[in-house]
């Protein structure tokens, strides 16, 4: 039980022979062998255009696992008409009545579609077994049953009523009058549960454009969403072209928020269209993103080696990089550095890059050729750099390069893209930095990039840890103290990050769902 009262989903281990392994594997096989159509739906209309999509394996580009089709202008301006006026009655069901359908799709998720969904996310996003249960499993359960536990919370403050048999104060909380754009990423299943469904929670009606790239394992949550209640027209699953759907939602009066994560360039391109058609709007907008990090792993003299080495390598590498939290710097003293390259590079070559199925893998393919092309391009700038030293790599694009404070002088720093330009891939850069010289390594960590997601701090000395998080507070969202800088778990850790890596809204966090709310205050006198 944490500090909320309420437990986090487990996690399994699909052991060999256990139930869920089987599942799965059985899951996995009737996933592969087909491709699903999956369709436009707006309210409980199904809807193909001619515009076919496929969603294809990352590990296996023949192999098409779902077609789908994009929505255009038409429909989606139908898909608001139909939202906004699902809202009307949607905001009238009761709180516990929507918490009772939260609560039921938790549970479908937890037990009968766990496999589904784990099966949708391996091969359609190239997730492991463990990437793919931390993620479509238990954070995902977790957003639907903590966002529905944090809003029952919230419910029970009301305000002081001096002499309540004269004059009565209450609170109530209700949805936004429109519709909420949910535009969410392929690299995390649940981040698209969250984007659509916990606006929905509050009581708003939601347009989903899910990520070409995360469409299977999408439309698995939109279903079973489906099956515990949701009604019709609440969410409405709209894949589009992304400029289409970004025009079109921005244009219209109806628009009440935005719920976003993905790109920096894409999420100012949206908040801009917001700013200048700002008059047409009946409410300001909730604009809420995440837009990504170039996250930092800094290590002090007085760090263990092996808990950096390990740490460093699930967070660099897992899911080949593609998690906004994962770590894309590292920072090493020079006295260390020997100890530390010693132990990556044994530890690189133990790791299988394979089949995101087979249980062996410890991480897969990219997510698609134009993720690829682009981690190329940063790889082959390193590779002609002559400042910098390439320590490993070759298979796939698991490659490290180093900068060595030897050879380069530090004004020079903030201008290698390696260190300051978010990756999104398996290439993790290391600057070693002369011991002594501490506070000039922190000032670089705050000054050569404009994100603020995740940063690690691998220290034994307490003391420097806690005036590190104090000197870099500015860094970063998110902070762990000798502990990798992914893996946040609902309710526990709540996620985000300041600067250009977004607005720092906390998802898993007890007031993630109250920014969707629209809350009365009611003064009742007798
Ligand atoms: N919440 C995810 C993590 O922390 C992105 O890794």
């Amino acid at each position: 039980i944490n500090d909320f009262g309420v437990k986090n989903e487990p996690v399994y281990e699909y052991l060999k022979g256990s139930k869920e392994r089987v599942e799965l594997e059985k899951e996995l096989k009737e996933t592969a062998a087909k491709t699903e159509d999956v369709p436009i739906i707006i309210g409980d209309k199904e809807f193909r255009t001619k515009d076919v999509r496929y969603q294809v394996m990352p590990h296996n580009h023949k192999k098409q696992i779902a077609k789908f089709y994009y929505a255009d202008r038409d429909l989606l301006n139908k898909a608001i008409e139909t939202a906004c006026e699902a809202q009307k009655k949607w905001d009238m069901v009761p709180i516990p009545e929507r918490l009772r359908i939260w609560e039921t799709a938790a549970s479908l998720m937890a037990s009968q579609y766990r496999a589904k969904l784990n099966a949708a996310t391996m091969l359609g996003q190239a997730k492991t077994i463990i990437q793919a249960e931390i993620d479509s499993a238990a954070e995902l359960i977790d957003f639907f049953r903590l966002n529905a536990y944090f809003l029952k919370e919230a419910t029970k403050y009301q305000p002081i009523s001096e002499n309540p048999k004269i004059t009565k104060n209450s609170m109530r909380y209700r949805g936004i009058d429109g519709f909420i754009a949910a535009v969410s990423p392929f690299n995390f299943t649940a981040i698209g549960g969250n984007l659509a469904y916990t606006p929905a929670l509050m009581g708003n009606s939601v347009l989903w454009k899910p990520s070409d790239t995360a469409l299977l394992s999408n439309w698995v949550i939109f279903n079973i969403c489906r099956e515990a209640g949701v009604p019709p027209g609440v969410v409405n699953f709209v894949p589009a072209d992304g400029p289409v759907f970004g025009d079109t939602i921005t244009a219209s009066p109806h628009l009440a928020g935005i719920n976003f994560t993905g790109s920096v360039p894409t999420f100012t391109r949206l908040w801009k269209q917001v700013g200048e058609n700002i008059h047409i709007y009946k409410n300001f907008p909730r604009l809420i993103g995440e837009c990504g990090g170039k996250n930092y792993h800094f290590i002090h003299p007085t760090a263990d080696v092996e808990t950096v080495v390990n740490g460093t390598i699930r967070s660099a590498f897992e899911f080949c990089g593609q998690k906004c939290s994962a770590c894309s710097r590292m920072y090493v003293p020079e006295s260390l550095w020997p100890k530390i390259k010693e132990g990556l590079l044994a530890k690189r070559a133990q790791l299988k890059i394979g089949d995101p199925t087979d249980p062996q893998s410890f991480t897969s393919a990219v997510i698609d050729d134009k993720a690829f092309k682009r981690i190329k391009n940063y790889v082959d700038h390193a590779k002609k750099s002559p400042n910098l030293e390439i320590i490993g790599g070759g298979n796939l694009m698991t490659v490290w390069a180093t900068s060595s404070n030897r050879r380069l002088s530090r004004p020079k720093i903030p201008r290698i893209k390696l260190l300051t330009e978010e990756i999104f891939g398996p290439v993790l850069s290391i600057y070693v930095y002369k011991d002594n010289k501490i506070k000039e390594t922190m000032d670089l960590i705050g000054t050569s990039t404009s994100f603020a997601l995740t940063g690690a701090i691998f220290a034994q000395d307490e003391k420097f840890s806690k005036s590190a998080v104090e000197e870099l507070k500015m860094t970063a969202g998110n902070f762990y103290v000798n502990d990798k800088s992914t893996g946040s778990v609902v309710g526990q850790q709540p996620f985000g990050g300041a600067r250009l890596s977004g607005t720092n809204d906390k998802a898993g966090g007890p007031h993630y769902v109250l920014r969707w709310g629209n809350p009365q205050a009611i003064k009742e006198t007798f």
